[in-house]
């Protein structure tokens, strides 16, 4: 495999960049995996100092012990091109800057709407032989416009050199659900709809769009993390386990997975915007972009037929957390008598994956209360991971993978069709947003379409 021989940042000037990828990109420094040059490319005119600044201050804010060790490294590596991304120039500069570079590799943490024009100026410019490009998610903007980046892309990469990031395929607790699935003999015999009630996923966010008004009024919280992030979860959960350890066989059984999940109905979704997003930066004042969404969808698959999967996901929300519960059936008989007692009917087992914001699975189970009665009360069997953070920022491992330029975890784009396909009609719905409280769970709507017996709220900080 070639070498990547220097990296380079569009949009390093942004709010991703600022987030993660500096913070990974030190954390990669700190382990010696990164020795080629950084370009840093923005739409303004900073100087390398400035971009130097600008990554200090990411260190200071969302950098880790390991990450601070590796910045001063980085800070050796980096420089700044800045310009207008339709003027040719811009990429003229560029590729002074690339030097001797013929194997870069290009991260477009670009908004949608820029992608054509950059792919087709580095093409232009004589910069995209050889190289390796990172697409940021949302990949398209449906269905068809996904087609048409791969179209596109495809001119100017070969698809071995298309690198469709998803960070969540780099999170540890999300590669966790696929080890927890298939190194647990006990899993098997009850992973399936003669046991499984129902599966409920929840992504919440305290935080509302946080200074990415424009980028959220193209792209809403469908597209945001469901068609990309939660589809993977789901596609996580509920695959088959792969016939071989080669790069295609998990990317084949995600595909064979999201390909029998039906096209949503509109009627399945609730699209809801929280009270203060229209006064955002950025954001139209009659915007109907939603920043929640709630759906409910089924695989039509031998295994998993007739088992609802909800799936939730918003900002301002009550608290900052994402949880999967897997809810099993009941036992088939009560053999504990006198149902008028609620305490001696038990509940539903559920298995709970929670990777944020700390790492935690457990099981709930039915135990009996000491005492003569057959009575019971729901005992929580827990293993929680909080204190582990070095190795795990997923944009370092990612990085790391697409620097190796080993795609097995990224996004294939036949993978990437099939979520578009099942989000599709939602988008072209017209169904006007269901305003919701910041704080709140969403909009009071979202229970006409959950689980019997209501959604379940994660607690903060705690399974
Ligand atoms: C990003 C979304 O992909 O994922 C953000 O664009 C979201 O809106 C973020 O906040 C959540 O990921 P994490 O890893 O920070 O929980």
């Amino acid at each position: 495999m070639t070498k990547i021989d220097a990296l380079v940042l569009f949009d390093a000037t942004g709010d991703l960049a600022f987030k993660k990828l500096f913070p990974a990109l030190a954390d990669l420094t700190a382990q010696d995996q990164l020795y080629i040059p950084v370009i840093g490319m923005g739409r303004q005119a900073w100087s390398d100092e400035k971009f130097n600044a600008r990554i200090r201050d990411s260190r200071n804010t969302h950098g880790n012990a390991a990450e601070q060790k590796g910045l001063e490294k980085l800070l050796l590596l980096t420089r700044f091109v800045g310009g207008d991304y339709n003027d040719s120039a811009t990429f003229g500069k560029l590729k002074a800057c690339m030097g001797t570079a013929r194997h870069p590799l290009f991260y477009l943490a670009i908004p949608p709407s820029s992608f054509s024009t950059v792919i087709e100026s580095l093409h232009d410019a004589g910069c995209a032989n050889g190289a390796r490009v990172i697409v940021e998610k949302p990949f398209g903007r449906d269905l068809a416009s996904a087609r048409q980046l791969n179209a596109e892309l495809r001119k100017v990469f070969p698809d071995a050199a298309i690198f469709r990031i998803d960070h969540y395929l780099g999170k540890e607790p999300v590669q966790n659900l696929l080890y927890f699935r298939f190194a647990n003999a006990f899993l098997e015999p009850v992973w399936n709809n003669h046991y499984v009630q129902s599966i409920e996923i929840t992504m919440a966010e305290t935080f509302g769009v946080a200074g990415r008004g424009r980028f959220y009024e193209e792209v809403g919280a469908v597209r945001d993390v469901v068609q990309n992030h939660l589809l993977q979860v789901v596609a996580l959960l509920t695959i088959e386990p792969p016939s071989s350890h080669t790069v295609d066989a998990l990317r084949n059984e995600k595909v064979k997975v999201l390909d029998a999940i039906a096209p949503l109905a509109p009627t399945a979704v609730v699209r809801g915007q929280y009270a203060g997003y229209r006064d955002e930066d950025g954001v139209d004042r009659a915007s109907q972009v939603e920043t929640f969404a709630a759906m409910r969808l089924y695989i039509d698959s031998w295994r998993w037929a007739g088992v609802p999967i909800y799936i939730r996901a918003g900002k301002c929300l009550h608290n900052t957390v994402t949880e999967v519960t897997v809810k099993f059936k009941l036992p088939p008989q009560n053999v504990f008598g006198n149902n008028s007692d609620a305490q001696s009917i038990p509940t539903n087992n559920q298995l709970r994956f929670r990777p944020t914001p700390e790492i935690g699975i457990s099981l709930i189970t039915q135990t009996k209360i000491p005492g003569d009665a057959m009575r019971g009360e729901a005992l929580e069997l827990s293993m929680r991971q909080s204190d582990i953070t070095h190795g795990l920022n997923p944009y370092a491992r990612l990085l790391s993978e697409a620097i190796e330029g080993d795609q097995t975890l990224f996004a294939r784009q036949d993978g990437v069709e099939a979520a578009w396909h099942i989000i599709d009609p939602v988008l072209t719905a017209t169904t006007a947003v269901q305003l919701y409280d910041p704080g709140s769970w969403g909009p009071s709507m979202t229970a006409t379409i959950g689980p019997v017996g209501g959604w379940h709220n994660p607690a903060a900080g705690k399974t």
